[in-house]
């Protein structure tokens, strides 16, 4: 990968920000303030918060460590909320996972209550964060953005929906729209975060939206692949999760051979929606990671 370098060290700027910004681990009560740091610094690649760092820096046609000191709190925030709804996703009563990012799932390794916990404090934790900023209009930009992309017209929204259809036949639109929202509506909150952070005009905010669900789709599409085809090591987890929760997936419903055409597909349109906008290399080839990921 050409741009190796250049995503390791914004990983390394996002892990110390995330540090700076999550409760240390020896404040009371210690036990809620080890989980959340627990599940943070799991492991995890950071794609949403990384995606809206390279938006931000394309938009601004800026490439330095300064400029995006001041983004860090709505980074860090994207990431807290992506992680507590990994936690809860994993809990005995939603997909009953028992690893995550290569360790013990939350709830393995703290017990369901303070699992549960974890992630509502993790959500709480990501709305002060984001109130560190010290422009207050953008502020409450930002916090609009983040809660709509988590609520039940979001990414709660779509977990409901894929957890009442586990065991049903449901129809690929309806799974389409699942997938849009519980994994597409957090990639789209990025850019559009990064669109209010660089003052992007209406018309790139909406194609930056529209990119990232196609993205968001595919992503999900290729996660629903791999788990599969049981591709553990990619995963940092046991796969098979949902066959052993009788869900519908893209390749229950299409096959693999034709989930992997439409997750191209959706690459391939997204990368139209980005095609002429300059300093584009990044996001260009965050979108050739992502395709890789398919087997
Ligand atoms: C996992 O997201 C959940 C899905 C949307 C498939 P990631 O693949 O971004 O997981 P982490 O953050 O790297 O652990
Ligand atoms: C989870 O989808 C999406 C969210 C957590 C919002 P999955 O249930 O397929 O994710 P994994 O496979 O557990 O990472
Ligand atoms: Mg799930
Ligand atoms: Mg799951
Ligand atoms: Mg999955």
């Amino acid at each position: 990968m050409v741009l190796e370098r250049y995503f390791e060290n914004r990983r390394e700027i996002i892990n110390r920000a995330l540090d700076r910004y999550l409760p240390p681990d020896d404040t009371y009560p210690q036990k809620i303030h080890k989980a959340m740091r627990y599940s943070i610094f799991a492991g995890g690649k950071r794609l949403r918060p990384i995606f809206m760092i390279a938006t931000y820096e394309m938009l601004l046609n800026r490439r330095d460590k300064r400029s995006i000191q001041k983004i860090l709190p709505v980074a860090c925030a994207i990431e807290m909320l992506h992680t507590a709804s990994l936690i809860h996703d994993d809990l005995p009563f939603i997909d009953n996972a028992g690893e995550r990012r290569g360790k013990p799932s939350c709830h393995k390794k703290f017990g369901n209550a303070i699992a549960i916990l974890t992630g509502d404090a993790l959500i709480t934790q990501s709305f002060e964060t984001v109130l560190k900023l010290r422009n207050h209009k953008k502020a409450l930009s930002c916090l609009e953005i983040l809660l709509n992309a988590s609520s039940t017209r979001g990414m709660i929204g779509g977990q409901v929906v894929d957890i009442i259809s586990s065991q049903k036949r449901v129809k690929l639109h309806v799974l389409r729209d699942i997938h849009l929202k519980k994994t597409g509506a957090l990639l789209k909150a990025s850019e559009q975060l990064a669109c209010v952070m660089a003052n992007a005009n209406e018309q790139i905010t909406n194609a930056l939206a529209d990119f990232a669900l196609n993205i968001g789709l595919a992503y999900q599409v290729i996660d629903d692949i791999l788990d599969e085809v049981g591709a553990d090591e990619l995963l940092y987890k046991e796969s098979g999760e949902d066959h052993r929760n009788e869900k519908v997936t893209y390749p229950v419903l299409l096959g693999i051979e034709e989930s992997k055409k439409q997750a191209l597909k959706l690459i391939h349109d997204a990368s139209n929606i980005i095609k002429y906008m300059p300093n584009n290399d990044v996001l260009m080839e965050i979108l050739e990671t992502i395709r890789d990921r398919i087997p």
